[in-house]
């Protein structure tokens, strides 16, 4: 097995799977969305998570989707609240047709990745309900303080990390706890796929906040500079506030201030900040750190070092990731 047998099994999946029909103007932006594409990278997550532990990983196909769906539904309203006009190179939903649609074709994909979500074992769905409702809550959370931080300055690194862990790393935690409940590890087992999910989340999240400044328009496929123009208190801002000092602080606080500019030069500017503090370095030192953490996890796991190594390895081409 590897995992490009996994991502085809996946994208098969998807293909079939039904959002609904009428009225078209509900469903088509889910097609939409879910037919641009995106890494994956969650519903792998449960399908080499249940791999580790049984060799019929197919059953965990349709969970791994749910959680791909309730991903693009998450996508589908950060767009809207960051205002963002690209999402995989593509124009975003709202952009494309209009908010109330983003919206209301959101609220759907949540009860779709419910009814994928149907064909866990009945033995595993209690379970499986509850840490997802737990999980969804927390993403929700996250986002709320995302939002809260936009117009705060003082956001610590501590405040920061929780945003991130709630609004991002839960569901990768959960991602890979699903595969692990689904092939019936033990408690133990899934305890420490949700650690290890929970951590190479940080560091992803950080890693996306890194792209959203220095990545390849090319290939990130969303606005880069997005959080700039939006003060987002990414780790790279959070830095910056409180390494600068003297001129370079002011210059950076009246930035943040301006209620007026051209969005070009403020990513400049604040980009040019980042590099004279070295905060693009700093940020590369946290990622590896907090992927480390979470490779740590994987090996203690008691499951077959042949598929860890897989999973593992899987999981590091995130690190040097461009999109
Ligand atoms: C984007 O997630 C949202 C974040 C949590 C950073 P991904 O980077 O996994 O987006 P896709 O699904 O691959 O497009
Ligand atoms: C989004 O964080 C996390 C969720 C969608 C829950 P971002 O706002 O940084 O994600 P992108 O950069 O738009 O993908
Ligand atoms: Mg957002
Ligand atoms: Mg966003
Ligand atoms: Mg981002």
């Amino acid at each position: 097995m590897s995992p490009a047998l996994f991502l085809d099994a996946l994208h098969q999946e998807i293909q079939q799977t039904q959002y609904g029909e009428q009225p078209v103007e509900l469903y088509e932006p889910i097609r939409y969305i879910m037919a641009l594409g995106g890494k994956r990278l969650r519903p792998l997550m449960t399908l080499l998570g249940a791999y580790l532990f049984d060799d019929n990983w197919q059953k965990a196909l349709r969970p791994a989707v749910a959680v791909e769906v309730f991903h693009n539904f998450t996508l589908m309203h950060d767009d809207i609240m960051d205002q963002a006009p690209l999402r995989r190179g593509q124009p975003t939903v709202h952009e494309k047709w209009n908010q109330n649609s983003a919206i209301l074709s959101g609220d759907v994909m949540l009860v779709n990745a419910y009814e994928l979500l149907l064909d866990v074992d009945t033995s595993h769905l209690k379970r499986v309900i509850a840490r997802f409702n737990r999980t969804a809550a927390e993403v929700c959370e996250g986002q709320q303080l995302d939002m809260n931080f936009e117009t705060r300055w003082d956001v610590s690194e501590a405040e920061y990390l929780e945003m991130i862990k709630l609004k991002t790393s839960v569901l990768l935690g959960f991602a890979l706890e699903l595969g692990g409940i689904i092939a019936g590890a033990s408690d133990e087992a899934t305890q420490l796929l949700y650690e290890a999910g929970v951590n190479i989340g940080l560091g992803f999240q950080l890693k996306d906040d890194l792209l959203d400044v220095y990545g390849d328009p090319a290939k990130f496929g969303k606005q880069v500079g997005g959080d700039i123009i939006a003060n987002k208190k990414t780790f790279l801002l959070i830095e910056a506030l409180q390494q600068s000092t003297g001129a370079v602080r002011e210059s950076l606080t009246e930035w943040i201030g301006r209620t007026e500019f051209d969005k070009q030069e403020k990513v400049q500017a604040i980009t040019q900040i980042y590099d004279s503090l070295g905060i693009r370095q700093l940020t590369e030192q946290r990622i590896n750190d907090y992927f480390a953490h979470g490779f740590a996890s994987l090996h203690q796991l008691p499951a077959n070092p042949e598929r860890k190594a897989m999973l593992l390895e899987f999981t590091k081409q995130l690190i040097e990731r461009e999109s």
